[in-house]
């Protein structure tokens, strides 16, 4: 092996492929049929905003509500926050459907995130006499969040509410992705409105459903589910395990999430996946390794290709990233598929190089736990780095192979041990199955 350059290909991990980088701007779509009288109404966001403050949509995201007629009552299933004209586009999809908001006899919340209600001090105004129901938990943060609770009622786990030919049904699914968040199924239609479950990042035009979409769209969605289920629902993996084995009994043909494509060729596809992305929580996760490295003035740096190196040298796939260049939400969508984790960061002021200690930070609050690990980098002048690495391994369950410090620059030898190094957690990686 050659250990002695430093100049190294920096691989683009297929997240980090962005299809669309352009400034994309919401747009307006049409309302979608998926059953008889039950419509998708649907607002595209563009990329200027982050997701929930934190996470970058370079493609957008789209908003979807679902709108039920029953012979008796109109139901709308969520709602959107007023983002880049997303209320004035749901308002013009209803009169398509010949509705008003004030038409609405039932507004479902299956979860408060102000990405579905923040829409709603407006619309309480245009219609008080609008019925919400939500799960017991959700009653409190209506007030909360928007200053009112009359009409606003609690449904219990199991209740229907019928509205004439059609009928909805509630189950509370705590934690996937708030405690107070619900499913709502429509049992003649077997549509699960599965609120953030199943969703993704991306905006979605003329082609709604998974059947709709070419293969290089679905790649694309499948990418933004899995950051969207890094980002925003790895953390609460052991509630959606319980959330699919509780729905498991439910008759399911389409999935109709609040974000993202319908799932309708088969729905399955996307639970399994969900069930595969939840069970990396604890590992093992894919036969993969994702190598986060920060360097100061090159010295840090100057190991990666070797252990890039020691990696291809197990034909092991690598997901690179560098820190604070690359955004954690990138970092932590290739840390959660993967069963290998190798950190390349310096010692800074005595601790962890701050970028880098953010994004460890970001990787316990999404419980990405046992996974294959080893660190190196500079010592700096005081060292204390692999310290209290050592201490955040331990408590996120890390089996650490050793680390590869040094002084100043890294030697040959250095170099040599870090390729080893590299190979030997590769060689981990592959043996590792449950
Ligand atoms: Fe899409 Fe948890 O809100």
């Amino acid at each position: 092996m050659d250990v002695s350059g430093t100049i190294y290909t920096i691989r683009r991990s297929f997240l980090r492929d962005r299809i669309n980088i352009l400034l994309l701007r919401g747009s307006n779509v049409k309302p979608v049929a998926l059953a008889q009288d039950i419509y998708r109404i649907s607002a595209n966001i563009g990329s200027r905003d982050l997701f929930e403050g934190i996470w970058p949509i370079p493609n957008g995201v789209s908003l979807n509500s679902y709108l039920v007629k029953g012979s008796r009552y109109t139901a709308l299933i969520d709602l959107v926050k007023d983002w880049e004209g997303a209320a004035g586009s749901v308002s013009a999809q209803l009169k398509d459907t010949g509705c008003d908001i004030t038409d609405i006899d039932y507004l479902i919340l299956n979860h408060m995130e102000p990405d579905h209600t923040g829409w709603l001090a407006d619309v309480k105004q245009k219609h008080p006499q609008l019925k919400i129901l939500c799960s017991k938990r959700a009653v409190p943060l209506v007030e909360a969040f928007y200053g009112f609770s009359d009409q606003v009622q609690a449904v219990s786990d199991g209740e229907t509410l019928d509205l004439g030919g059609k009928q909805l049904v509630f189950y509370d699914a705590p934690n996937v992705h708030w405690p107070e968040t619900m499913v709502t199924y429509e049992p003649a239609s077997k549509i699960l409105f599965s609120c953030d479950a199943f969703g993704s990042f991306g905006q979605v035009h003329e082609a709604v459903f998974d059947d709709q979409l070419s293969d290089l769209e679905m790649k694309f969605f499948e990418g933004e589910t899995l950051r969207y289920y890094a980002n925003i629902v790895s953390s609460f993996s052991i509630f959606v395990q319980r959330a699919i084995k509780k729905l498991s009994a439910l008759d399911i043909s389409i999935i109709a999430p609040s974000h993202g494509i319908i799932w309708r060729k088969n729905p399955a596809s996307i639970i399994t996946m969900y069930e595969r992305l939840a069970s990396y929580m604890n590992g093992p996760a894919e036969q993969e390794v994702t190598l986060v490295w920060s360097s100061m003035y090159g010295n840090t740096e100057a190991l990666v290709d070797a252990v890039v190196s020691g990696l291809d040298a197990e034909s092991v796939p690598v997901n690179i990233h560098r820190v604070p260049q690359d955004h954690v939400s990138y970092v932590l969508a290739s840390a959660w598929r993967s069963s290998g984790i190798i950190i390349g960061m310096p010692t800074y002021e005595y601790r962890m190089f701050p970028p880098m200690y953010s994004v460890l930070d970001v990787l316990e609050r999404s419980h990405v736990m046992n996974r294959k690990a080893f660190r190196f980098g500079s010592y700096g002048w005081s060292g204390g780095a692999q310290k209290q690495f050592d201490e955040f391994s331990e408590k996120m369950k890390w089996e650490c192979l050793g680390s590869v410090e040094f002084h100043g620059a890294p030697s040959r030898e250095d170099r040599e041990t870090a390729y080893g190094r590299a190979r030997e957690l590769a060689q981990r990686v592959k043996q590792w199955t449950l």
